[in-house]
């Protein structure tokens, strides 16, 4: 399926329930070419942390990734930049969601680390609008544990398989989500189209 089929999808989903998960979003090129960054790019990642600015803190028992920014001018990354402003213009364009800038990070979770139960949103500010996952792993397994748990409503909630390729996105204010233990070396790539702030 085309770029533009796929984000059609990813629009008409948003547009709906909220949320989507489309295994093979990924071209294979394209997921090598991140797997490879990724790990030329090792040396560079750092412990992530939560809350913001002040409040910001390295707290392992909430999150054990760690993660390395994308900067919007990298020329290494262009094509996937690319791919991720197409989507958010037709979101903005279909959806009228006002998405004004991406922020986005390479994320490694090393072997038992994990992300409890949260929402993307920083108690005190708002403006991420819409969550992107892409993964980077070779044959997931269910036994390699790291799903990406998200939390539907009261009763139900999907576990998402951080094989290579799949994409998930869902609006950010709507839907508590957590990376279960991950028993294996758990790569992938998250962002947030952000509006601007008020
Ligand atoms: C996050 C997050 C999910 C995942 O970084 O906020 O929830 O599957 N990531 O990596
Ligand atoms: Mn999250």
């Amino acid at each position: 399926m085309s770029s533009a089929a796929l984000n059609e999808i990813i629009a008409d989903a948003l547009a709906g329930p909220g949320w989507i998960v489309l295994p093979n979003f990924l071209p294979a090129e394209a997921l090598a070419e991140l797997q490879n960054l990724a790990s030329v790019r090792q040396a560079q990642f750092v412990a992530a942390g939560v809350g913001r600015e002040a409040a910001h803190q390295v707290r392992q028992e909430i999150r054990g990734d760690a993660v390395l920014w994308v900067e919007n001018d990298d020329a290494e990354m262009a094509a996937a930049n690319q791919r991720m402003s197409d989507l958010q213009q037709l979101l903005n364009r279909e959806l009228y969601l006002g998405l004004a800038e991406l922020e986005w990070h390479f994320a490694r979770y090393p072997i038992g680390s994990f992300y409890r139960r949260h929402l993307d949103q920083h108690r005190d500010q708002d403006t991420r609008v819409v969550t992107i996952v892409q993964y980077l792993n070779h044959n997931w397994g269910e036994a390699d544990g790291g799903q990406l748990r998200i939390y539907l409503d009261a009763e139900n909630h999907i576990d998402v398989t951080p094989h290579g390729g799949t994409l998930v996105v869902f609006l950010s204010n709507r839907f508590e989500h957590e990376v279960l233990p991950a028993q294996r070396e758990r790569l992938s790539l998250t962002g947030w189209y952000r509006r601007r702030a008020n």
